[in-house]
């Protein structure tokens, strides 16, 4: 095992020693490493792995330890020194994917929030390519909204808003923390990953573009990105500004609140665009109530569901210019996890003195 950047940072360097230390029986685990970076600090070093380690950890690929399977290649689990992890193997057919392998560990190499899927490491051996994560122990968010196996629960309106605030706090770090910028250009359902507690990690930076510096306003790029998701602006000029990523976050708060995917063949063809569909509903108070998932049978707080569709027909605004920067989503966001739903037998036994954000069925994030 190496460690990439060790030797151009100094606080990766500190990093590279500890990883050293725990090969001498200094155990220092990965998630203790993980505990002491801040968000938006360095991040943990990224390890580079021979492919014999990553063979061993994957059981030699076995088929049992298959997670799925992207347009990029094959998702395994695998055991490692630093415990479980995701090895994904790059299918490097084309240039696009070495490219993609790249970016994916020059970017998420570098950077490190508690809504980022931490890159553990990666491997270049030969033809092989293989990229290292952190294990999200309950899938995708797109697991769980399109192809829910029988034993998942449907997610509550609590969980969604929880989701829609990490995501929009993932793509906040994006746009206005990290230094130069970065322009995620893969928000999709497919892409949030979900945490034990569904806490959302955003996934997949192989499409990122380090954001414009300088008085530019945008970048210019190949149109790239995925159907139903991608902003009208730029699928038609090729400028990519951080305004795509917001449009492509409207659609996910849409499939969040919908249940519908944002574009779906099996449906009828005035159906299968999810923001054309959806359209009608967005601008109307009283309609906004037709767009609510039917799976969630009525539990949401209105309010904050009238809310979420204003907040995500701005974010669909078709000129870019009118939708909100990603700070004030979160802020707005932020709000609505204050009024989660209550169900009403709960309501009715809670004390009167007590905070609806105290009550001990929502979602972790609402505990007290
Ligand atoms: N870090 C991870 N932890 C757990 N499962 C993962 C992880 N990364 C990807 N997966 C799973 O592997 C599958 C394929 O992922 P990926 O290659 O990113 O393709 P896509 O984003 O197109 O679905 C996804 O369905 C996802 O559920
Ligand atoms: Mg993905």
């Amino acid at each position: 095992m190496g460690c990439l950047f060790s030797c151009c940072h100094p606080c990766r360097r500190e990093t590279s020693r500890r990883i050293d230390d725990s090969r001498n029986g200094h155990a220092e685990s990965l998630e203790h490493r993980k505990n002491q970076s801040m968000d938006g600090g360095v991040a943990d070093c990224v390890v580079s792995f021979t492919f014999k380690d990553l063979a061993n950890a994957t059981q030699n690929f076995k088929e049992s330890n298959l997670l799925g399977e992207g347009g990029f290649g094959k998702v395994y689990r695998g055991k490692l020194e630093s415990g479980q992890e995701t090895i994904k193997q790059l299918n490097l057919e084309g240039l696009q994917g070495a490219k993609e392998f790249l970016t994916e560990v020059l970017i998420l190499g570098t950077l490190q929030h508690s809504n980022l899927v931490n890159l553990v490491g990666y491997c270049i051996e030969g033809d092989q390519r293989l990229l290292v994560y952190e294990f999200m122990p309950m899938g995708s968010l797109e697991d769980h909204l399109f192809h829910r196996a029988p034993a998942m629960a449907q997610l509550e309106w609590n969980t969604r808003i929880k989701i829609a605030l990490g995501a929009a706090q993932g793509l906040a770090y994006l746009h206005g923390v990290a230094n130069p910028p970065v322009i995620y250009r893969d928000m999709k359902a497919a892409n949030v990953l979900l945490d034990n507690d569904f806490n959302p990690k955003l996934s997949d930076f192989g499409l990122a573009k380090i954001g414009p510096v300088g008085d530019n306003t945008h970048v210019s790029t190949r149109v790239m990105g995925t159907y139903g998701y991608c902003a009208p602006d730029y699928a038609m000029s090729g400028k990519l500004t951080m305004k795509s990523d917001i449009y492509s976050f409207g659609v996910l708060l849409l499939e969040l609140i919908t249940g519908r995917k944002a574009f779906d063949t099996s449906k009828a063809a005035a159906e299968q665009n999810l923001v054309t569909w959806a359209w009608p509903f967005l601008f109307e108070e009283k309609r906004s109530k037709k767009l609510a998932d039917p799976s969630l049978r009525g539990r949401y707080p209105e309010n904050a569901l009238r809310h979420l569709v204003v907040i995500a027909s701005m974010c669909l605004q078709e000129q870019a210019r009118f939708r909100p920067i990603i700070a004030d989503v979160v802020f707005a966001i932020n709000f609505l996890a204050t009024q989660p739903y209550i169900p009403e037998t709960s309501r009715i036994r809670r004390s009167p003195s007590s905070s609806p954000l105290c009550d001990t069925r929502t979602p972790s994030r609402f505990h007290c």
